[in-house]
């Protein structure tokens, strides 16, 4: 009982049957990029690693490599040794001879009367050259540098990570609507003294002001004892200033105006090695502070060309929209890194999906011909509640989709393939995580059919294994709930946590580690963090987080991170946040607070502790519910009983409750939640 309580996400999953499978058109298999079924075959562990040089094979290399796969210093694993690459001249360089004039970036602003802005790859290359210049020029940024973005969804954000990429600067870019506090932790720890932002964007209609952040991300970090010297601020409509906010003289720079010093300018693309880092993805894990994912350049580019090639099946003359946020490891790896590498025309929408009215994704798609489409379950289910009859008024006609970040429930799920696919579109329920740097579980869109509800099987060169608690093997088919693990590395998986390689092995690595210091990758199974479970065909079902992760609208959330942001209230001497059901997030936080002997609960107090969340993290971070509390319920060692907590939020028994060192306080919570109806 405990378990199925901890295992939060697992109830989502489970409560649905195992589904009958649906089949690929003849029309998509006719078209698609990956027909051959011995595919699977060629990536049998009796060729690994070797398998994997049909993926670097799609990039363009300086020198090729000398060695596949160096094991020496497990787990920390290099791939394509010895090889030079420059992320940069893959995504734009080396298309200008075959589609200079094609589009490489179709931007949608927010507001529909403005006009859609269409990124041509000469145009990608001339401005990331430029501001690659700038980089290099004013900012005296070179090869290994760390740099802070913190930028809205517009075309100016790949190609800052570009410029980056083609001076082998590592960019760090943390999601937009983070807060400037959220943005100075991550400034201080990855070592940034370049911040890049924009003035402001669009969202829900209203002018977002971005520099203010700005201002708070610089505050806070000297506050930590670490000075930003410079902060580039990209204007959102060049020539105007869409900030109130002051310039800070001789640290903030506005970029377009210092861009007209670096016209014309070429860059040539460092040769990097494989193994130098591309960029760092902050995410949540068990602990209070964010991880930076270091993700390598060779490794990581040529998993995600290959994957948005075979998985997304991206051909050079579709037009796919991926509408993640460029934010999240998602939106690097598939709007940006995997769809220019394959020089495809990768479409970027400033705002919320159903901004104006829930029918403007597919007037984007009608106007744009966008024929392939990713997204999440908590966008498609937002769309279905909020217009489920909208996208058959519009004369779109989608080959394939992408469900990816949380699990879509068999009816979500229908809904998306009748409607919004019509009926004619492939769907691929795609599971990874950010330190995977791409998909490990998916469907292959030719060669399997589709299953409601279930990620695929593993991706070809991908060995997943269940494990019990104990240690022990699940086998396959058993239909069993359990870690899942992956048995081998692959070249997508990240490098190291930036700063902590001891954390990277403890977290990812020790749990299952058969033999410590061995150099055999048959040793070091990657431990994920999600439960799942497989039936006999092999497809694989995630359950969910086991550990301390909430996810929320498919946002990566910690529950340390939140009670963290509680704690910063001096009245809160003790906080814990549970994960509530919710119809269109999937998940949303509930927040218990216990106070300081002698305060007093009260509305302000509440509304206090709900704003702190926002200001250290994110309003994606704020708590449904803050529930100030008499008293915890413990254990007798002094451990928060999350698992009773959770019960009470969600209206559900709280199971045994015997053990409690305090189990009246259960009563009171009750209570509580009854005079409090959520
Ligand atoms: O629990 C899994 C869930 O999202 C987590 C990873 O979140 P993040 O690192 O933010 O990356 C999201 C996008 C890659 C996983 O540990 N998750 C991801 N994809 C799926 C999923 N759960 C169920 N089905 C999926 N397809």
């Amino acid at each position: 009982m405990e378990q199925k309580t901890d295992l939060s996400e697992a109830e989502i999953a489970v409560h649905w049957q195992e589904e009958g499978y649906y089949q690929p058109s003849t029309s998509f298999i006719a078209q698609a990029n990956l027909t051959d079924p011995d595919i699977f075959k060629r990536f049998s562990v009796d060729n690994f690693p070797e398998c994997f040089k049909e993926f670097a094979d799609l990039l363009t290399w300086f020198k090729y490599w000398e060695k596949t796969l160096d094991t020496s210093n497990a787990p920390f694993w290099r791939w394509f040794v010895g090889g030079r690459i420059n992320a940069s001249y893959n995504c734009v360089d080396r298309h200008l001879e075959k589609y200079r004039n094609k589009a490489a970036i179709h931007f949608v602003p927010e507001l529909e009367h403005e006009p859609v802005q269409h990124v041509t790859y000469q145009e990608l290359y001339v401005r990331v050259n430029e501001m690659a210049a700038l980089l290099r020029n004013l900012c005296g940024l070179k090869t290994g540098d760390r740099v802070t973005l913190h930028m809205p969804m517009v075309p100016e954000l790949p190609i800052t990570m570009l410029a980056c990429a083609r001076i082998g600067v590592i960019h760090s870019q943390v999601f937009s609507g983070f807060s400037g506090k959220a943005c100075a932790d991550r400034i201080v720890d990855s070592g940034s003294r370049v911040l890049i932002t924009m003035d402001g964007y669009y969202r829900s209609g209203t002018m977002q002001d971005q520099k203010e952040k700005a201002d708070i991300a610089v505050k806070d970090a000297a506050a930590e004892g670490y000075k930003v010297d410079t902060v580039l601020i990209w204007q959102r409509y060049p020539g105007k200033y869409s900030s109130p906010q002051k310039l800070v003289e001789g640290r903030d720079v506005i970029v377009n105006d210092a861009l007209k010093h670096y016209r014309g300018a070429r860059i040539e693309p460092e040769h990097m090695p494989a193994e130098a880092p591309l960029f760092l993805m902050y995410t949540s894990g068990t602990t209070g502070k964010p991880k930076g994912c270091q993700h390598s350049t060779g490794g990581y580019l040529a998993y995600v060309t290959w994957t948005s090639k075979n998985i997304q099946d991206i051909h050079p003359e579709d037009v796919y929209w991926c509408m993640a946020d460029i934010g999240w490891i998602t939106g690097h790896s598939y709007i940006v890194y995997g769809p220019l590498a394959l020089g495809a025309s990768s479409v970027i929408y400033e705002g919320v999906p159903t901004y104006p009215d829930p029918g403007r994704p597919w007037r984007i798609a009608e106007e744009l011909g966008v024929n392939i489409f990713h997204t999440s379950p908590t966008a498609i289910r937002a769309l279905r509640r909020a217009g489920p009859d909208e996208p058959q008024k519009y004369n779109f006609r989608f080959k394939h989709m992408t469900t990816v970040g949380e699990p879509v429930e068999p009816e979500v799920w229908r809904w998306y393939y009748e409607h919004v696919g019509k009926g004619a579109a492939v769907i691929v329920d795609t599971w990874w995580q950010t330190e995977n740097g791409g998909f490990l579980c998916s469907t292959i869109p030719a060669l399997n059919p589709m299953k409601p509800g279930s990620a695929g099987p593993a991706l070809p060169g991908i060995y997943p294994v269940i494990y019990d608690d104990d240690g022990n093997e699940i086998p396959r088919g058993a239909n069993r709930a359990g870690n899942i693990c992956i048995r081998n590395p692959w070249p997508g998986i990240f490098q190291t946590v930036w700063g902590d390689p001891d954390r990277f092995v403890r977290q990812y690595y020790e749990r299952y580690n058969k033999k410590k210091g061995s150099t055999d990758w048959r040793d070091w199974p990657y431990f994920a963090g999600d439960g799942a479970m497989q039936p006999p065909d092999g497809y694989y079902r995630i359950l969910g987080r086991i550990d301390d992760v909430i996810n929320v609208a498919g946002h990566r959330l910690g529950t340390k991170e939140i009670e963290s942001a509680a704690l910063t209230v001096p009245e809160v001497v003790e906080a814990a946040v549970v994960p509530v059901p919710d119809e269109v997030k999937g998940r949303v936080p509930d927040l218990y607070v216990a106070l300081k002997h002698g305060i007093k609960a009260s509305r302000e107090l509440e509304e206090k502790i709900a704003k702190a969340v926002i200001t250290e993290i994110s309003p994606i971070a704020r708590p449904r519910k803050v529930w100030i509390v008499p008293d915890m319920p413990k254990t007798r060692s002094g451990k928060i009983m999350r698992r009773v907590l959770a019960a009470v939020s969600s209206g559900k028994d709280a199971g045994d409750v015997s053990t409690l060192a305090n189990p009246e306080v259960v009563a009171e919570l009750r209570k509580l939640a009854e005079q409090t109806k959520v």
